[in-house]
């Protein structure tokens, strides 16, 4: 099976990416983490979880930011502080406070393991309680941390790609442990029963979830920043 999960190699490099990371590790896109272009993320996303272009396209241009080459970009270069790679996130520490905003981090993937108590499953409303919760201590332990509408747009992206990703992308309901496989293992839990997501995972599919993690959350910004153009 090519798309079979195999831990990546010494050489191998990944990103701060839960899902970009999961796609490599299945073989959606190289397994080195290199040379990865803009129409190969795409297909990669269509392929493994059913994502469509419109829901990760502007992630994808902004990668391109990361290094020299002209079209593609290296997973670990997706590291680069500010551009996507910010703090407060869910799975990793802040640079400011460790060095590493790259890795996998158990203590700050705490707060996600701990969410949403008594049921199996996390939504749209658990995941705005953890940004929430994410960004306090972010506030309270970096004394360098960036929160700005810029972050808290794309920080709330990306739990709804993963709430879609690994459950139901019409409800935003996401079962607890394939969620904590998606982080803690960056595997799809294809054996412990996760599906492709259907229908596809579009910009329309994500809105109401975005909409509601906003609705949900205490979000205030502490700096402003300049507004952010995505489109035409
Ligand atoms: C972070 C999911 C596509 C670049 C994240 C996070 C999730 C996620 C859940 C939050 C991790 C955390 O807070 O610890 C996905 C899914 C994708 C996808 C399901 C579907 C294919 C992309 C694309 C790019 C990208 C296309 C750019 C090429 C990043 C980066 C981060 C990130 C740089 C780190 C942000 C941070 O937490 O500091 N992604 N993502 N992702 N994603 Fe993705
Ligand atoms: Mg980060």
């Amino acid at each position: 099976d090519p798309h079979e999960w195999v831990a990546p190699a010494a050489t191998d490099v990944r990103s701060p990416c839960p899902g970009l990371n999961t796609l490599a590790n299945h073989g959606y896109l190289p397994r080195t983490g290199k040379n990865i272009s803009i129409p190969m993320i795409l297909q990669a996303a269509m392929d493994g979880f059913d994502v469509g272009p419109g829901a990760i396209i502007q992630a994808a241009k902004f990668g391109l930011l990361s290094g020299d080459a002209p079209t593609t970009m290296d997973l670990d270069a997706l590291k680069l502080h500010n551009l996507i790679e910010h703090d407060a996130s869910i799975s990793r520490n802040d640079l400011a406070v460790t060095g590493d905003n790259l890795h996998f981090n158990e203590t700050i993937f705490t707060t996600l393991a701990n969410a949403n108590p008594g049921v199996d499953y996390y939504n749209a409303t658990s995941a705005a309680h953890v940004q929430d919760e994410r960004l306090a201590i972010s506030l309270a332990t970096n004394p360098h941390v960036t929160n700005t509408p810029k972050e808290v747009e794309v920080r709330t992206r990306e739990s709804g790609l993963c709430l879609s990703v690994m459950g139901d992308p019409l409800t935003g309901v996401a079962p607890r442990q394939f969620v904590q496989i998606f982080f803690q293992e960056e595997r799809l839990s294809i054996a412990e029963g996760w599906k492709r997501s259907t229908p596809t995972i579009t910009a329309e599919t994500l809105d109401p979830i975005h909409d509601t993690i906003l609705s949900v959350t205490n979000w205030t910004y502490t700096q402003r920043c300049e507004d952010l153009v995505l489109e035409p």
